[in-house]
């Protein structure tokens, strides 16, 4: 099989529809992206590296940071973090506040904003909120291999500008007690981690330990074990997409994480970490193009997990 050739091919085929779907701008910040982008990078186990379009352009990661985050307060928190965030789909769009108060406080995953809210807080534990965040960037940093990874201040500020229903949701969950820290420090660390910008090239690299159950193969660096890694790989399989959830595995069969920037963040274990971006995105959130060239890639490749 020529990665390359399949990489190439999915990106002919979809390159004339780029700008398709609608550009998030419930952050003033993210509408300035430029809708034609469209990039699309393969890492497989053994290092190769296989891209097309504008795959070494960094972008607004968003919610996909909440899949590294996840992976970091499992570490340090192991089965218990589960006390405090489900493990369910939602059924319900990423910012939705409606099951919280039915469930006593308790978010449905780690990966609607409420979820990711109290996973973060978990993150910080009882330390400083720099300490927290500076530990996931120089994750990040280390597993892209690649020291230029940062946030945008201008992103992360327009987040907290517009934050008005996540801090609803936060000082919701603080009322139910579920909060170690301040609503502001966690969603200070919570707006930063969605401002971070990564290349599709950066984070198919970076998430590629995902694939492997838990070690980056590049390094032998052990980021997590390899029973926490298949949690990741299943939330992100049952809950990455929101309410899409059930349409991205019906559709294209890897576990994956969207974020409203336009990226798509996917596992296939054993075989590959991929990401691609395109700023159009479908009713739920999830890049549209970048939904079509997964499935593209799957069905080129034959590596649907079903
Ligand atoms: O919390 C928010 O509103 C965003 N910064 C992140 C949302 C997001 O990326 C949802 N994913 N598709």
């Amino acid at each position: 099989m020529d990665l390359q050739e399949i990489v190439d091919d999915t990106y002919r085929a979809l390159a004339d529809s780029r700008g398709a779907g609608k550009v998030a701008d419930y952050i003033p910040a993210l509408a300035e992206v430029d809708a034609a982008k469209f990039g699309i990078a393969v890492v497989t186990p053994d290092g190769r590296r296989f891209t097309a379009g504008d795959a070494a352009e960094p972008f607004s990661i968003q919610s996909i940071s909440k899949v590294f985050v996840l992976a970091l307060a499992i570490d340090r928190h192991g089965d218990a973090l589960f006390d405090v965030v489900g493990r369910e789909p939602s059924g319900d769009p990423f910012n939705s506040i409606v099951q919280l108060e039915r469930e006593r406080g308790i978010p449905r995953n780690p990966f609607i904003n409420a979820g990711a809210i109290v996973t973060t807080d978990r993150l910080i534990d009882r330390r400083s909120d720099e300490d927290a965040f500076d530990e996931l960037v120089s994750l990040l940093r280390k597993l892209a291999r690649d020291d230029s990874v940062d946030y945008d201040r201008d992103v992360a500020q327009s987040e907290s500008r517009t934050g008005a229903r996540n801090r609803s949701l936060a000082y919701f969950m603080e009322d139910f007690g579920r909060l170690l820290n301040p609503v502001e420090t966690v969603l200070g660390v919570y707006f930063r981690q969605c401002a971070l910008t990564m290349s599709c090239e950066q984070l198919a690299e970076a998430a590629l330990f995902l694939a492997c159950d838990g070690v980056d193969p590049e390094t032998g660096h052990r980021v997590t074990t390899t029973a926490r890694c298949r949690r990741i790989n299943s939330l992100m399989l049952t809950c990455g997409h929101y309410d899409n959830s059930g349409q991205f595995a019906f559709e294209v069969g890897f576990c994956g994480k969207s974020g409203v920037g336009g990226g798509i963040l996917a596992i296939v274990p054993d075989r590959a970490s991929i990401a691609v971006w395109s700023p159009g995105l479908n009713r739920e959130g999830t890049s549209l193009l970048g939904a079509r060239a997964l499935r593209e890639i799957a069905e080129r490749t034959g590596w649907s997990i079903f």
